[in-house]
């Protein structure tokens, strides 16, 4: 098997903690049955900051992200192979519980998926089942929802049911209970993909505020969107990645041509 070159992204942040990667791969693969989605990766991304990941349909920007918080273990048809550290663990043998990995990695996807719940219990949904006094749950509650720019829009009604919001809202109450299990990594596959152009405004803001304190990876075929959020840019096409970098490099004539014509006319011949 030929390894691929490895990239590596240059953080700007050379503080001690951002030397070492959030996330790494070496001769990563992933399947479903016989075929091969992504193939042979190698890659580190930095810890904090926005590393956004574009490329066309079909690509593997979605089974990357899945397979990083290990979601596609649920399906039997898919398999992975090659080496991926998380936070300085295996992915596989360093997380023996996955829910301890996705704790540590939240994941928010394209269509909102808010459950039949109030606006709250929501939020707390991944703290099920876990003692804490009410005072302490409140406290989470607020301090997720202004996290997610969606307190003041909410803060009278966090009894309703989460279904009476717009799925803008809906949108940033799923980012909402993915941080209420303070996670150090979020993966957003095109969180603003189905969402109205200011819900989507919110969202990018937020990722902005928020990527100080934690590493987002986040998918979209919105290359401004890309160029206003991202520290980093990865650009996948068909499972292998075609370049990977500092955004102010990737946004440069120093880029490759296949990355400036994907840039520019969202086209792809690989
Ligand atoms: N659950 C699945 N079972 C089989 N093949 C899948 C599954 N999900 C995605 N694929 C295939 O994997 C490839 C990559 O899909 P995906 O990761 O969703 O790409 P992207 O998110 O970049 O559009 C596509 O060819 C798609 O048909
Ligand atoms: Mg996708």
């Amino acid at each position: 098997m030929s390894h691929a070159p490895h990239l590596k992204i240059i953080s700007d942040n050379d503080a001690p903690l951002a030397a070492m990667p959030a996330i790494s791969l070496k001769g990563f693969s992933a399947y479903y049955g016989e075929n091969c989605i992504i193939s042979d990766i190698t890659l580190d991304i930095p810890r904090r900051g926005v590393t956004c990941l574009i490329g066309p349909s079909g690509a593997g920007k979605s089974t990357l992200l899945r397979s990083l918080n290990r979601i596609n273990e649920h399906n039997a048809q898919a398999s992975v192979s090659g080496k991926a550290d998380v936070l300085g663990r295996d992915l596989a043998s360093g997380y023996p519980d996955v829910t301890d990995l996705r704790r540590k990695v939240g994941m928010v996807f394209q269509t909102p998926c808010v459950f039949p719940r109030s606006i709250s219990e929501n939020v707390l949904f991944g703290l099920r089942g876990q003692k804490r006094p009410k005072s302490e749950k409140r406290e989470i509650v607020e301090r997720c929802l202004k996290a997610a720019a969606l307190w003041d829009e909410v803060s009278r009604r966090l009894s309703d049911s989460a279904l009476s919001l717009s799925l803008g809202q809906q949108q940033r109450l799923c980012i909402a209970r993915a941080l209420a299990m303070s996670p150090e990594i979020l993966l957003l596959d095109e969180p603003t993909a189905s969402i109205d152009p200011v819900s989507a405004r919110a969202i990018e803001n937020l990722v902005m505020d928020l990527s100080p304190q934690m590493t987002i990876i986040m998918v979209t075929h919105n290359i401004a969107q890309t160029k206003r959020i991202s520290d980093h840019v990865v650009f996948l096409c068909d499972g292998k990645i075609v370049e990977a970098g500092a955004k102010t490099d990737i946004f440069s004539r120093r880029s490759l041509d296949k990355t400036r014509t994907y840039l520019t006319e969202e086209f792809c011949d690989c």
